[in-house]
């Protein structure tokens, strides 16, 4: 996949890693943490907080997304489940208000699963989240799926 160029490169960045896997420390979180290769960052996981199927109320989105909003820099971590993105990030999204909160936003995603081919999988998500990028005013620089795509997209961050 080729990786657009990044605007957000300054140390004082405000830096969000939404962690969309039910394991708050597994391969989601490590492929995360070696992206942002030592730089700081908040991580916040979903699978920390009680988000309902929309029409079943709030529950705690807008926890969530206080924390999110304001990002410079907001990478979204997925395991890949059924060749798309988790429940979690999908009743996430659902909930979500279109706003001016994450324009200029540089935005990067990490899917990724257990199958050694994950080009149908990517195709999907890359659908719904540059949608996402794309009503958010947000720079989307591309999604990576194995440890050498997150090495490749590391570098557009530092
Ligand atoms: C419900 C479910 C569905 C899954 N579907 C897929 C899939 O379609 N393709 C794939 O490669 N891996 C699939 N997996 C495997 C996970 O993507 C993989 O174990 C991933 O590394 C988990 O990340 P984590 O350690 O952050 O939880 C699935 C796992 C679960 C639990």
């Amino acid at each position: 996949m080729n990786f657009t160029d990044a605007t957000h490169k300054s140390e004082n960045d405000k830096r969000v890693f939404l962690n969309a896997s039910k394991n708050v420390n597994g391969k989601t979180s490590l492929m995360a943490k070696e992206f942002f290769d030592g730089l700081s960052y908040q991580q916040v996981n979903l699978a920390d907080y009680d988000i309902p199927q929309i029409g079943k109320g709030r529950g705690e989105y807008e926890k969530v997304w206080k924390q999110v909003k304001n990002a410079d820099v907001l990478l979204i971590g997925t395991p890949i489940y059924w060749s798309d993105v988790s429940g979690y990030l999908k009743t996430f999204m659902d909930h979500l208000d279109v706003s001016d909160d994450l324009n200029g936003a540089d935005f990067y995603v990490i899917a990724q699963g257990m199958a050694i081919d994950q080009s149908e999988a990517v195709h999907t998500i890359y659908g719904s989240l540059s949608h996402f990028a794309s009503r958010f005013g947000m720079n989307f620089i591309g999604i990576a799926s194995t440890e050498g795509e997150v090495a490749q997209l590391s570098e557009k961050l530092q």
